[in-house]
């Protein structure tokens, strides 16, 4: 059981943090986790001990290790699956064949979604939104939030801590060894869970307000949310923070700032980029530039989700646009970006069909674009610098007339 090495963590009177920390993941299903993951899964000690959630297969031996270093794994009654994704049940079945719970409860979604993954056999029961499940001396309350981010999502509460347990809402990927909000540093807290948002939660952020309004009409006044990935938030002033950062981010309303990304063959795109990033300057945005070589697709979306522009360049090769912006791009369209303007750019050999493959994604995007495209024949002359300068001027002055 390894009880003697790994440790469950206080979370509040009778609830305890028995997840893994996963210090080496750099790639999450696309997403770069530079700084690792952490998969969280709760231990209730009620009359009927409940375990919420489980975490990623590999890691089976931490959860059941922190489990045994407070109870034996055998007293578990009850277990919940909030989400079905497999970094939260990929070692359910295993456990459950180790615990032999009484019950194990998983949303109407969840019950379908864990059959599709692990077969039609397992004995798991459907909850209902809103129904309360008493564990003999306190109750669970759960709630659906369909969406956010996989049809099976849904909170569990326990109104006696006034603890939510929210699964992949609120949380971000960051591994450490602090369990709490209140134990790290604000800005790596606030970029990862803005990278979180914009690259997990993003096509769905109109069902966010909707949520938070389900959050107050059910009575949850959360004293303590418990995320399925990264840390903790205890404090009255981290739990205001996280939930008006994601007011913000659902809203999409974008700040005086524009993205550029692209990348280049023979660096003619490159000069191309820095006189549009002139341009934009002069406009009074704030200018990112993301050269491909070397900027993440997940680092891109994150630098995007505030954006009120992103201006992509590409090279034409063999007739098509340069393989790294349409990863990127391809990435973007499923997150669904909104409130945000496009333009495109890009040197070409002898025929440029970069460029107009960039416009016709911002159509099926439906983002509208922000000013003339431009494009160069191999190398860029004075000519092409200034409208590439003017075309980021005229996008940077979109951008600071939108927002006033
Ligand atoms: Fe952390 Fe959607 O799984």
């Amino acid at each position: 059981m390894k009880k003697e090495v790994f440790k469950a963590v206080k979370v509040s009177e009778n609830v305890y943090w028995v997840g893994a920390i996963d210090w080496s993941v750099r790639d999450f299903h696309g997403y770069l986790t530079s700084r690792g993951t952490t998969y969280n899964a709760y231990l209730v000690l009620a009359d009927k001990i409940t375990l919420i959630d489980t975490v990623k297969a590999p890691f089976k031996d931490e959860l059941m290790g922190r489990i045994a270093s407070i109870v034996d794994p055998k007293d578990i009654d009850i277990i919940i699956s909030n989400h079905s994704e497999m970094d939260h049940s990929g070692c359910l079945t295993d456990v459950m064949e180790m615990v032999e719970p009484e019950k194990v409860y998983a949303s109407g979604m969840g019950v379908k979604n864990l059959a599709h993954h692990f077969g039609p056999d397992l004995a798991i029961e459907a909850v209902k939104d809103g129904q309360t499940v008493s564990l003999g001396n306190m109750d669970i309350v759960f709630m659906e939030t369909r969406m956010l981010h996989w049809p099976d999502s849904m909170f569990s509460y326990l109104p006696g801590e006034k603890l939510l347990f929210s699964q992949d809402g609120f949380g971000m990927h960051l591994a450490s060894y602090e369990r709490f909000a209140d134990e790290i540093d604000d800005s790596i807290l606030d970029y990862e869970a803005a990278k979180y948002f914009a690259n997990i939660l993003m096509p769905y952020a109109a069902l966010i307000p909707k949520v938070a309004e389900k959050i107050a009409k059910a009575g949850f006044e959360p004293a303590v949310i418990a995320p399925d990935h990264g840390p903790i938030w205890r404090t009255s002033e981290d739990i205001e923070h996280i939930l008006n950062s994601y007011a913000i981010w659902s809203a999409q309303k974008p700040e005086a700032k524009a993205v550029v990304v692209y990348d280049t063959m023979w660096n003619a795109t490159d000069e191309m980029s820095r006189a549009v990033c002139e341009g934009l300057e002069s406009s009074g945005v704030h200018v990112k530039l993301m050269p491909l070589k070397g900027s993440h697709r997940s680092d891109v979306v994150t630098e995007v989700l505030d954006a009120g522009a992103l201006l992509v360049g590409s090279p034409t090769i063999n007739n098509n646009l340069f393989p790294t912006l349409a990863d990127v791009l391809s990435y973007l369209k499923g997150l669904k970006p909104k409130n945000i303007l496009g333009a495109a750019f890009g040197s070409y050999g002898w025929s440029g069909e970069a460029v107009p493959q960039i416009e016709k994604i911002f159509e099926e995007m439906k983002i509208e674009l922000g000013g003339e495209s431009v494009k160069c024949q191999y190398v860029p002359t004075e000519e092409d610098l200034v409208k590439c300068h003017e075309l980021g001027a005229a996008v940077g002055k979109k951008v600071m007339d939108s927002l006033e």
